[in-house]
C-alpha cells in the first residue's frame, strides 16, 4: 500500500467536489459535512467526470447526463448493481490521503 496524497483539504470545503488526478487514475473528492470521501472519478455511463458533479448531501449529479451516485457508498441511486470504487481517505497535514496498492 502506498499513500497518496490527493489535494489540500481546505481546497474542498463543505458541499464541494473536486477532480483529481493522481497515479495515473482520476478520482473525485468529495466533502460531505466535513467528511472527504473519494470514490473513482470516471462515470460508467460514458466517462463523465464525477468530480465536476454537483454534490448535494451525499449525492453526487454527473454533469453529463445527470447520473446520480451516493459518495459513501459508490452506488448508483437508481440501479444498484452499479457501484463505483470508494477509498477510504484521511486528512494529514491538511492532505487528503489514500492508499493505493
Ligand atoms: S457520463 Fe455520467 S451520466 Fe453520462
Amino acid at each position: 500500500m502506498a499513500a497518496v496524497n490527493l489535494i489540500e483539504a481546505t481546497a474542498v470545503p463543505t458541499g464541494q467536489a473536486a477532480e483529481v488526478v493522481a497515479n495515473g487514475r482520476i478520482f473525485a473528492v468529495f466533502n460531505v459535512d466535513g467528511q472527504f470521501r473519494v470514490i473513482d472519478g470516471i462515470c460508467p455511463h460514458a466517462g463523465g467526470p464525477l468530480g465536476k458533479g454537483m454534490l448535494r448531501g451525499n449525492i453526487v449529479t454527473c454533469p453529463w447526463h445527470g447520473w446520480q451516485f451516493n459518495v459513501e457508498s459508490g452506488h448508483h441511486c437508481l440501479n444498484q448493481r452499479l457501484c463505483q470504487k470508494t477509498y477510504d481517505s484521511r486528512v494529514e497535514n491538511n492532505q487528503v490521503v489514500i492508499d493505493l496498492e
